[in-house]
């Protein structure tokens, strides 16, 4: 896996301490609160668990598969939510948690679908944010770090379905997908 690492952009100190203080910003913004967790398979399930790890908050924990061609604002490939929730959402605090944003469609998507079950209110937190590529003008409450437009890999993000499990986020040798 290693060998296939060009740059290592966020090491694993540099993602936990960042990931420790988002557990605790979140914790002081819904103080007195329960909240519902969705997370967005596949890619934000390391960043939840590690976040989830991080707060004390009475939470529960939800998950959501999304369409993989939703890098689009066609809406005839627009992200399509392929899963349902187990828990209700109607009236309770719901906080949406996904590895990347970065056109946005996708997070724009599933809070619009969340908010039609009349949620008291919906949130998001992003690991990565990629402003430069956004499509809608969408921002997340909280976000990890912004980085440029550079293709990563790591902490749950994939290429080809591998490297999620690297505890780091790193950029590909071009040798890796030439
Ligand atoms: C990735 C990522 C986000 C989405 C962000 O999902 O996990 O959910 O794309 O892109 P957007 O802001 O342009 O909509 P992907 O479909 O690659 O699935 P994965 O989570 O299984 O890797």
């Amino acid at each position: 896996m290693k060998d296939n690492i060009e740059q290592v952009l966020l090491d694993k100190e540099t993602i936990q301490k960042r990931v420790q203080e988002l557990g605790q910003d979140i914790d002081l913004y819904f103080e007195g609160k329960e909240i519902i967790i969705i997370t967005l398979l596949d890619g934000a399930i390391i960043f939840t668990a590690d976040l989830i790890r991080n707060m004390n908050i009475p939470l529960r924990l939800d998950c959501l598969r999304v369409s993989s061609y939703g890098n689009s604002t066609n809406p005839e490939t627009a992200p399509r939510i392929l899963s349902s929730l187990k828990t209700e959402v109607t009236g309770k605090h719901v906080l949406i948690v996904d590895d990347i944003l970065d056109t946005g469609n996708t997070l724009q998507s599933v809070t619009q679908e969340v908010l039609s079950e009349n949620p008291a209110s919906v949130h998001t937190c992003v690991f990565l944010d990629k402003p430069d590529r956004r499509e809608n003008g969408f921002s997340a409450n909280w976000s990890g770090f912004s980085i440029p437009n550079e293709f990563v890999v790591g902490y749950g993000l994939d290429y080809a379905g591998k490297f999620r499990q690297l505890p780091y986020v790193g950029t590909l040798k071009p040798s890796v997908y030439k």
